[in-house]
């Protein structure tokens, strides 16, 4: 049977909590479709750089490398500044490792439907461009405490970074429902959205058989809270895409159910899975974080290493959960993290 190496770093805040519920989950699955995983635990977070002056040891991104995907909580507390923590373990792991594909799904899940009054049958997938853009590290501040103090922050936007993403989005669309929207704000504006469209235009007059539509920033984040069943297939820029996927799942069910995947396609590095949210300071420590966020995002790792069959069982009995009054807080349950982690292994 299949034998899988995890490198594991729970972070910081409820990542710590969220983390271990789901490797209980994932060791009961493996029992059950008969593979194996082996975990190593990383403590890269906060916590160590005040310990250690770093937020990972110097060997660690090739320590990181060494494995078939990785699985992390979250990044950032308010003891360490989070330009520092961010900085120094989230965005050189996406970057280092050419995680340029971050896929969010927003997806309805039975018997919750978020913020929005009536349910909807919501189902796209956000495809973020996740190595370049508007999280740039290049610009600072000028003529410091001067009256003429500034900050300038340069956006880069590559031909091939911004192809690759749009190319990946139309291959995903081909395997949906061959609809794709390009998040832009071109309006004569940003140049580098004008740079956007015109690969994007290019791309598809490639893809023929995807029916495309552009839609700016501020209109679509209307549109996707409005009529959400337009969307199937939304491709967005670093910052774009990571504005549409708090606003997204908040439609579906909230903060406390939204996976994502740092993919590097070409399998050159590994990919990370983690969920959308971050460390969440304000509920740490009471055992209330919802584990759904990243028990689905330990779903998606599963479709990447080809367990599908367990992949999908996990996926189903997520949704016998939120179907459920067996929930967490911010889904309207009284249940703690650790218990609805032990309703999932029960329904394994
Ligand atoms: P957050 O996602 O941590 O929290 C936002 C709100 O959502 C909070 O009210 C929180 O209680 C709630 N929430 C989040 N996850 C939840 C869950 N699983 N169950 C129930 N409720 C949940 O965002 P924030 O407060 O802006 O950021 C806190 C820290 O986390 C910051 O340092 C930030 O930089 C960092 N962060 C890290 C990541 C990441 O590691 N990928 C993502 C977002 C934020
Ligand atoms: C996310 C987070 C991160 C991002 C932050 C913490 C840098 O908000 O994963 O969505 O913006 O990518
Ligand atoms: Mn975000």
């Amino acid at each position: 049977h299949n034998k899988y190496t995890l490198n594991i770093i729970p972070g910081d805040g409820i990542g710590k909590e969220v983390v271990p519920v789901s490797l209980k989950v994932l060791e009961k699955l493996s029992e059950k479709f008969d593979f194996q995983l082996k975990f190593k635990f990383f403590d890269y977070s906060c916590d160590y750089y005040l310990k250690h002056g770093a937020m990972m040891d110097k060997d660690g991104m090739k320590k990181l490398a060494d494995c078939d995907a990785i699985l992390l909580g979250a990044v950032g507390m308010p003891n360490v500044p989070d330009h520092i923590s961010l900085w120094g373990l989230l965005i050189p792991i996406r970057r280092a490792f050419d995680q340029y594909v971050n896929l969010r799904p927003v997806k309805s899940l039975k018997g919750i439907n978020g913020v929005l009054k009536e349910k909807k049958n919501i189902d796209y997938l956000i495809v973020r461009e996740n190595s370049e853009g508007e999280y740039s590290d290049l610009g600072g501040i000028i003529y410091p405490d001067t009256e003429n103090e500034m900050v300038i922050q340069h956006s880069v936007f590559s031909k091939k970074g911004t192809e690759r993403i749009v190319k990946y989005a139309f291959e995903l669309a081909h395997h949906r429902k061959k609809t794709l929207t390009s998040a832009t704000k071109s309006n004569g504006i940003i140049h580098s959205m004008i740079f956007w469209d015109n690969i994007f235009e290019n791309i598809s007059k490639q893809n023929p058989k995807v029916i495309t539509s552009k839609f700016h920033i501020d209109i679509l984040c209307a549109q996707v809270v409005k009529n959400p069943d337009w969307f199937d297939v939304i491709v967005a820029s670093n910052l774009f895409g990571d504005i549409l996927s708090d606003l997204g799942p908040v439609c579906t069910g909230g903060m406390g159910i939204a996976p994502s995947a740092n993919l590097n396609p070409e399998g050159k590095f590994p990919s990370m899975f983690e969920p959308v949210h971050g460390s969440a300071p304000d509920i740490y420590g009471k055992n209330i974080a919802n584990p759904i966020a990243t028990i689905w995002s330990c779903v998606m790792m599963l479709e990447y290493l080809g367990e599908k069959e367990a992949a999908a069982h996990l996926f189903a009995c997520i949704e016998k959960i939120t179907e459920s009054t067996k929930t967490t807080p911010d889904l309207g349950g009284s249940l703690t993290t650790t218990q609805v982690g032990e309703s999932i292994i029960e329904l394994l």
